[in-house]
């Protein structure tokens, strides 16, 4: 835990630590075994979570991965074919799951500035003909998996044309509080252009564990079902809920934070010589750096970064280097990223 602690770590807002206030109420919540309906902390998160996006139920569930995947099976049926953006997390990080859960395939529509693009959805859907497989969902996502906003003309957009075409609309909204701070809207204002929606409680929220599924009261219940077949029926998980609870109760608030600190080390970095930071691009808490004109490779930067005691992301092909801002990382030390990097590349 020391050693956790002592990183300033920007790898992702996923990596933050739950607060005192979360492990207390975790230590003092009432729990009993949500199988058999009985976990009051469980209950009261997921009325909790389905109100805050306006939907009539809520499920929780253990990842956002599960939560976007109980999705996907539980709107579509066997060869089925989803429509989801080339960048985004159903498509490149979810192990091909879709197709070996749900059997469905999914085809990928193109993005401009990581927001799938309304006009290949469109040119994407099918039409009846015997060789073709029927269109069984459309997959969106805001905040986007490059930390890009969605506005939201572009998803009345998308919702009304496949309400037309009665195809469901799931949204991966895995960060949907940081999109809603963002977008200075509510985030029921997002949640209201899709049928389902995922959201973590563990990215930039704090929480430990867990993400939800919302939507209407069928689907959740169908969806209910569907998790226990994943073996994702939980029982005293009233534990994680509490501090879910607090996650959705209190850390949404915070969020703006992160941005802010996100457009700091977006400028800071972007005025070293060599580094280029597409600041258009840095709307919620991810910063990407394209050190291409630097003399030192990605691996280079993050291992040099890494003995400074700074941790950065360099999961992605290319020349890119990912850093996410979070909870756990106070505006002083945004500062002393930008004099490390800086340091390293001079
Ligand atoms: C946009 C998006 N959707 C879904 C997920 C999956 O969440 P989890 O890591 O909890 O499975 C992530 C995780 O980073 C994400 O960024």
């Amino acid at each position: 835990m020391e050693d956790i602690m002592n990183f300033i770590d920007l790898r992702s807002d996923t990596i933050t630590q739950p607060t005192d206030e979360m492990r207390m109420a975790m230590f003092n919540a009432k729990v009993g075994d949500d199988i058999y309906d009985e976990d009051e902390t469980m209950k009261k998160l997921e009325k909790t979570a389905a109100q805050l996006v306006n939907k009539e139920a809520a499920i929780f569930v253990p990842s956002g991965t599960m939560g976007n995947q109980l999705s996907i099976m539980t709107h579509t049926k066997k060869g089925d074919e989803v429509i989801a953006s080339d960048c985004s997390h159903v498509l490149q990080a979810e192990v091909g799951a879709a197709s070996v859960i749900s059997s469905v395939t999914v085809r990928s529509a193109g993005t401009q500035n990581g927001v799938i693009k309304f006009e290949d959805i469109k040119n994407l859907v099918r039409g009846k003909n015997i060789h073709f497989p029927d269109t069984g969902l459309i997959c969106i996502e805001n905040a986007t998996s490059e930390g890009t906003l969605m506005t939201i003309d572009q998803m009345k957009d998308i919702y009304k044309y496949a309400l037309g075409l009665e195809i469901p609309v799931h949204l991966d909204g895995a960060r949907i509080f940081n999109a809603a701070i963002a977008l200075n809207i509510d985030v029921s204002d997002i949640a209201s252009n899709a049928d389902s929606v995922m959201f973590c409680l563990s990215k930039g929220l704090c929480g430990p564990v867990g993400s939800i599924l919302a939507g209407c009261s069928t689907f959740i219940e169908k969806a209910k079902r569907n998790r226990k077949m994943l073996g994702g029926g939980l029982r005293q998980s009233g534990f994680l809920a509490a501090a879910g609870l607090i996650a959705l109760n209190k850390m949404t608030k915070r969020l703006a934070e992160d941005h802010e600190n996100a457009k700091i080390l977006a400028k800071g970095l972007s005025e070293i010589n060599g580094i280029q930071v597409d600041i258009s691009k840095v709307q919620i808490d991810m910063v990407f750096a394209n050190i291409n004109k630097t003399n030192k490779s990605q691996k280079e930067i993050v291992k040099e970064l890494l003995i400074r005691g700074i941790k950065a992301n360099d999961g992605r092909e290319g020349d890119f280097i990912r850093f996410v801002t979070n909870n756990d990382v106070k505006k002083e030390e945004i500062y002393k990223v930008i004099k490390a990097v800086k340091e390293i590349i001079n």
